[in-house]
């Protein structure tokens, strides 16, 4: 199969950068973390964490959590361009945790050719602060030559569940995704990491990981956090035009749609694809049933350039 990145790419020509399950309500219509509740969480967080370092070094982020080794490490990897989904992941980790660290890496790996990584959005100014405000003890944002320097070449595969859904679609996605998370588990060592239900396949792939490969560290669950009309906060979100934006209200929609078919005993995919299939603005890619972290019913839609994906847990069904 054709790779969709190398890291040689990088050396000839330097690209730009880049289980305890948790709780899983998935809550439509609301958003749970609002702008108040953000503020209040700025001054308590503030309070336990005494600064925030910035490191871009592997070698210099593990001697400085050296002294931490006796204490509870919590990783939160990220890709950047936070919001409130980012900042919920901040906050459990910063509950659970006595250290907290925050990746921040566009990992050009997980993204095939042609995808966004050129245009993927990134402001690292504004990410410090929010993940300073957050009370990340160290937030680690390593360069793409850090990560996957000269002669870089042994990959994580895994297998079936990275071949399914998004996998048919975005072929070297979870490969690259795999592979990047256990580099940052083995150069953090976290006791727990802690990961979205809004990428559900994802979060399955990484719980996978962690059992096939006997990782050492505990998986915790964070679900979906959306914006007040029902949109799962996302990055690539920032893409959308205000047109765009309505009509990729209509997979939330759908997806509310199917559970509620599915609590009466019907087929959610169903209702699901024919409630997408009503809007002629967006293009299906997939609708789907998985038990990722629990029962869940997943769909992805092209809505103009953007590519959006989400999922909601399946109540009282089997399915
Ligand atoms: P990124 O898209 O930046 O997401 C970082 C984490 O935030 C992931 O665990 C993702 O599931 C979670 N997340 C994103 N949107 C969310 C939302 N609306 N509510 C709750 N959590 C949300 O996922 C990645 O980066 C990368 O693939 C990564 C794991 C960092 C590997 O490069």
């Amino acid at each position: 199969m054709e790779r969709a990145w190398k890291p040689a790419a990088l050396n000839e020509a330097p690209r730009s950068p880049v289980t305890s399950r948790g709780p899983t309500r998935l809550r439509m219509n609301k958003r749970p973390v609002s702008a108040s509740e953000l503020e209040q969480g700025y001054e308590s967080d503030k309070q336990k964490s005494a600064g925030m370092k910035v490191v871009r070094a592997k070698d210099e982020l593990r001697s400085a959590l050296e002294p931490r080794r006796g204490g509870h490490i919590g990783l939160v990897p990220t890709m950047g361009a936070f919001h409130d989904g980012h900042l919920a992941l901040l906050r459990a980790a910063r509950e659970d945790c006595d250290t907290v660290v925050c990746s921040l890496f566009v990992n050009p790996s997980q993204f095939g050719q042609g995808e966004d990584l050129e245009r993927y959005p990134r402001n690292e100014a504004r990410d410090l602060e929010l993940a300073r405000a957050k009370g990340v003890d160290f937030l680690f944002a390593p360069s793409p030559e850090e990560m996957y320097p000269r002669g870089f070449e042994t990959w994580v595969e895994p297998e079936r569940l990275a071949l399914e859904l998004e996998g048919v679609i975005r072929p070297t996605h979870f490969r690259g995704v795999a592979t990047i998370c256990l580099k940052l588990f083995n150069i953090v060592r976290p006791n727990t990491a802690y990961f979205g239900a809004k990428d559900a396949q994802q979060l399955a792939v990484i719980e996978r990981l962690v059992r096939d490969l006997d990782l050492e560290l505990e998986i915790r669950v964070v679900e979906t956090v959306r914006d007040d009309d029902g949109l799962a906060l996302s990055s690539r979100n920032a893409y959308l035009s205000p047109t765009e934006r309505r009509i990729a209200l209509a997979l939330p929609r759908a997806l509310a749609l199917g559970a509620e078919a599915a609590r009466d005993g019907d087929d959610p995919v169903v209702v699901a694809r024919a409630a997408l299939d009503e809007e002629p603005g967006l293009k299906t890619q997939y609708v789907a049933s998985a038990d990722y972290a629990g029962p869940r019913l997943l769909a992805a839609v092209q809505v103009g350039k953007t590519r959006l994906i989400d999922n909601i847990l399946l109540k009282g069904t089997s399915k």
